[in-house]
């Protein structure tokens, strides 16, 4: 990443490039980063492309806040209808935010029958810990070592990837997430489960208690970590035991991106109710007590839910209380509405699993020839790749990922890597990603790779 103004590290961006940058570095405080040692100046996009300011085409496979495409149509036709009628906030009897409700709600499990709206993920998951903590009178949370929850008080007390100089809150444990290249495949669930009781225990030995196991349902930041299936039920199944809720953080997983329409099901082995999910027939397993939707909800457009069930938030919602001004409004429901017709009509969980396939089988066979690709992770289209030293195949190699990251960008694809070294290569482009797209990416791999082993 490239963070302030260094014209030396950038010297073949354009001279009205290099005028932002220095102007952008004169305003914008330090916490900015940009992407890539050489920035990349975009002008506008469209499905699974940027452009630059030269008409220069970037593939993005990287970006998950535009699902449906980048400027979908529908999104703006919606929104700019929406913006010319009406808009206002929860307080107001409105259709649109009721029957959008309706029908997010009829995608979860029928037990999880309450929405409340917020307009980032860092609210939702500060109002779901909120919620579980008043729902079971505990205050302790157990997240995973790398876990990024958000930017508010309480969810960057929840998330230890933003390093030692932001404090965890006090009530938080962590736990090493589940490792599908290092762990044994046979006892990682049971493993997980395992770390989930004893950090459950501490909390109660210390008199602080359970109030909620919060995981992101494909540990995004953990290095991409969906294997093996069912680990997360299995660990909600012990935070049960102490009192505790299993909060699903869906903001990454949630809409299509991993093959099924919220990444909790490859966990609990359901399609909604009475389906039963392929990776789990017949498991009865929990699901969770709330989840937390945000990024591709609106498809950029800032929205955010929590979902829960009714019984669960009654008291809070009664005693507590709770109104964001800007959360669920009317033209954030209309983007919202657009991106949910998209995604159904579309099939675009489908299209994620047949186009993530395709994608891991491409870069499986890569790694036949380029020993610096170790293990390939997939879920529907997010996947992560190993990069590790060729000599040393366990032992990850940042430096390399972040050589390939860059190679990429310079033949104008974009990814980005991460994982608790920064190894991980993340392939996570809009859902709509298509076949084309998939060569072109391969491609670019490939001689990325080779230009590497030069
Ligand atoms: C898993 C996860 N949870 C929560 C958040 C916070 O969302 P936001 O940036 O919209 O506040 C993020 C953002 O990257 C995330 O990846």
């Amino acid at each position: 990443m490239a963070n302030g103004f260094d014209p030396d590290s950038s010297p073949d961006l354009s001279p009205e490039a290099t005028d932002l940058l220095r102007r952008r570095s004169q305003v914008l405080s330090s916490s900015y980063r940009l992407f890539y040692s050489e920035p990349v100046d975009v002008v506008c996009g469209q499905g699974s492309h940027l452009f630059d300011a030269a008409g220069n085409d970037y593939l993005d496979v990287y970006n998950n806040v535009p699902g449906i495409g980048h400027s979908h149509p529908r999104v703006t036709e919606y929104v700019s209808a929406q913006l010319a009628t009406l808009n206002t906030h929860t307080r107001y009897l409105t259709e649109a935010v009721v029957s959008y409700s309706e029908d997010l709600l009829a995608t979860f499990p029928t037990a999880l029958d309450r929405i409340t709206y917020a307009c980032s993920g860092s609210e939702a998951i500060d109002l779901a810990v909120r919620l579980a903590r008043f729902a079971t009178g505990h205050r302790g949370v157990i997240v995973t070592a790398n876990a990024y929850h958000g930017t508010t008080e309480l969810s960057a007390g929840l998330s230890p990837s933003l390093g030692e100089n932001n404090p965890l809150g006090p009530d938080v444990v962590t736990v090493e997430a589940p490792d599908g290249f290092r762990d044994d495949p046979a006892t990682a669930s049971a493993e997980f489960a395992a770390r989930i009781r004893t950090a459950a225990e501490d909390l109660e030995e210390r008199g602080i208690g359970l109030a909620a196991v919060l995981v992101d349902s494909v540990l995004s930041s953990d290095g991409v970590q969906p294997e093996p299936a069912g680990f997360l039920a299995e660990a909600a199944t012990v935070a049960h035991e102490f009192g505790g809720l299993w909060i699903a953080d869906e903001v990454q997983p949630g809409f299509g991106r991993t093959g099924t329409m919220w990444g909790f099901e490859r966990h609990t082995g359901t399609r909604g109710d009475t389906q039963p999910g392929p990776e789990l027939p017949g498991l009865e397993a929990p699901i969770p007590d709330i989840a937390v939707l945000g990024k591709p909800m609106g498809n950029g457009m800032p929205i955010s839910a929590v979902v829960t069930r009714a019984e669960l938030g009654e008291e809070f919602g009664r005693r507590v209380r709770y109104f964001n001004t800007f959360g669920g409004n009317p033209v954030s429901i209309a983007a919202a509405r657009a991106v949910l017709e998209v995604v159904r009509e579309e099939d675009l969980p489908g299209h994620a699993s047949t186009t993530g396939a395709a994608l891991a089988q491409g870069l499986s066979d890569l790694a036949q020839d380029f020993f610096l690709l170790g293990q390939v992770r997939q879920a529907g289209l997010f996947l992560g790749v190993e990069v590790v030293d060729p000599e040393a195949p366990r032992a990850a190699d940042p430096a390399r990922a972040s050589a390939v990251v860059n190679g990429l960008r310079d033949r104008r694809v974009l990814i980005s890597a991460s994982g608790p070294h920064a190894n991980v290569l993340k392939i996570r482009p809009p859902l709509v990603f298509g076949a084309a797209d998939t060569d072109r990416f391969l491609t670019s791999l490939a001689d990325t790779l080779a230009s590497l082993r030069a």
